[in-house]
């Protein structure tokens, strides 16, 4: 049953982003994820924004200040030295090529839509700050238009750059990967938490090649992009890119500005989004660019279309499904999955900000009843559980960090009943 106590929930969740304020960012959790992390930050800048505005905008304007001449947002910035974290700057190599030490890779742009929502409590306070941002999300934009668009769908060039490190939708493409001459190296991530809810070391090895290729070529995209080993168009990445264009054109028009960039962005998403959908299953899900094959695997980002204004009954359908069959969802991977793991990670847990995402979608798409049942679980899912990395998907078992950045964000945001209903 559920011991909910809406304002004490809400102190603790504010007190988690205060205990993991380093100064103008958030570190995801202490220890396991010691830095600034791209998707994570615009999650956690719409938390703050429930309670503090300016350290919100402090929060996203520090994450552009990573942004690189190319328009890329690093998924990483490694702001201070911390001996605690495997892969750190030395071994992506690209501490000369933005402004501050990063990776080399971008993460998911939900960063617009969180700003068009600060932005929105007080327009007043956040136009000058809007102003300044604009042009430096719509460049990153275009990154992702330049370099990771193919036929309307955003693919990931490594796992990472997805959000979702080991999902099963990369194992095709991961198994076509030799990682020879990888080398020797040490995890730390299975030092902070139970390594069989990480990934595996046969994973790692192809992560680090990745990376280690990404180095050798000097993060350049156009060498990168001649004969790329990882291809994946990916149903996070288009999906919450659409939206994110959507959002950009209505601040595009606050401003005054020329909104019909956006506007094709948007109109060739919209049509990559339908190629996103499997003929056979008629589950929106991934496609392996290196084959051409979809991945037959239904995931929590296949129910990601309503976020991105994609109307879908059949998706609806199995959304209700998924309501029958698992007790806090929407896990990763289908509980239903032979490859399911219930506490691995990507592999099937159940991660709030993804559930968040859904609630949004269904809620703007007038789907209110599915949006308050997706709200209502991870309501529970918080309140019986706490405010970990993730959770298993049946029993609620909280996995991964604890007292996490995004999931005290997205409660204070969304799934607290202090933010009324949809
Ligand atoms: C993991 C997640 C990724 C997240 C990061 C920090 O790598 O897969 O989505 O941004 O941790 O929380």
């Amino acid at each position: 049953m559920t011991k909910l106590d809406p304002i004490a929930l809400d102190e603790q969740a504010r007190a988690i982003l205060r205990a993991n304020d380093r100064g103008g960012y958030t570190v995801p959790t202490a220890g396991l994820y010691p830095y600034q992390w791209n998707w994570d930050s615009a999650f956690a800048a719409w938390g703050f924004a429930t309670f503090d505005v300016t350290r919100a905008w402090d929060e996203v304007e520090t994450l552009f200040s990573g942004q690189w001449p190319n328009g890329m947002v690093p998924h990483i910035l490694f702001h201070r030295p911390d001996p605690g974290y495997f892969p750190g700057p030395d071994v992506w190599g690209a501490e000369d090529v933005g402004p501050v030490p990063s990776s080399g890779i971008s993460q998911p742009a939900v960063a617009a839509t969180f700003i068009r929502a600060i932005w929105e409590k007080d327009r007043a306070a956040g136009a000058a700050h809007l102003k300044t941002l604009f042009p430096k999300i719509k460049a990153w934009h275009r990154w992702f238009m330049e370099w990771r668009e193919q036929d309307g769908m955003i693919f990931v060039s490594h796992p990472w750059e997805a959000g979702r490190d080991n999902c099963a939708d990369w194992d095709s493409a991961m198994a076509r990967l030799d990682p020879v001459g990888v080398g020797e190296y040490t995890r730390r991530d299975t030092s902070h938490v139970n390594p069989a809810m990480r990934p595996t070391k046969a994973d790692y090895d192809r992560y680090i090649w990745l990376v280690q290729r990404g180095r050798r070529m000097g993060w350049d995209e156009a060498q990168m992009a001649v004969d790329r080993p990882f291809r994946v168009a990916d149903p996070t990445l288009s999906f919450i890119l659409l939206r994110a264009n959507r959002d950009l054109a209505v601040m595009a028009d606050a401003l005054g500005e020329d909104r019909r960039e956006i506007d094709e962005w948007t109109a060739r998403l919209e049509a990559g989004a339908a190629r996103l959908k499997n003929p056979e299953t008629g589950i929106f899900d991934a496609i392996d660019l290196g084959d051409g094959r979809h991945t037959g695997h239904v995931t929590s980002a296949s129910f990601l279309c309503w976020y991105a204004g994609v109307e879908d009954a059949k998706t609806l359908a199995a959304l209700e499904k998924c309501f029958e069959t698992t007790r806090y969802g929407v896990p990763s991977l289908s509980v239903q999955s032979p490859e399911f793991d219930g506490m691995r990670y990507w592999r099937g847990p159940t991660w709030a900000i993804i559930n968040t995402l859904i609630g949004l979608g269904l809620a703007d798409m007038g789907h209110h009843g599915h949006a308050e049942r997706v709200r209502q679980m991870t309501r529970a899912l918080i309140a019986d559980h706490g405010f970990a990395e993730y959770f298993h998907p049946q029993t609620g078992d909280p996995a991964g960090g604890g007292t996490f950045t995004w999931t005290a964000a997205v409660w204070l945001a969304w799934a607290s009943p202090s933010q009324g209903e949809n």
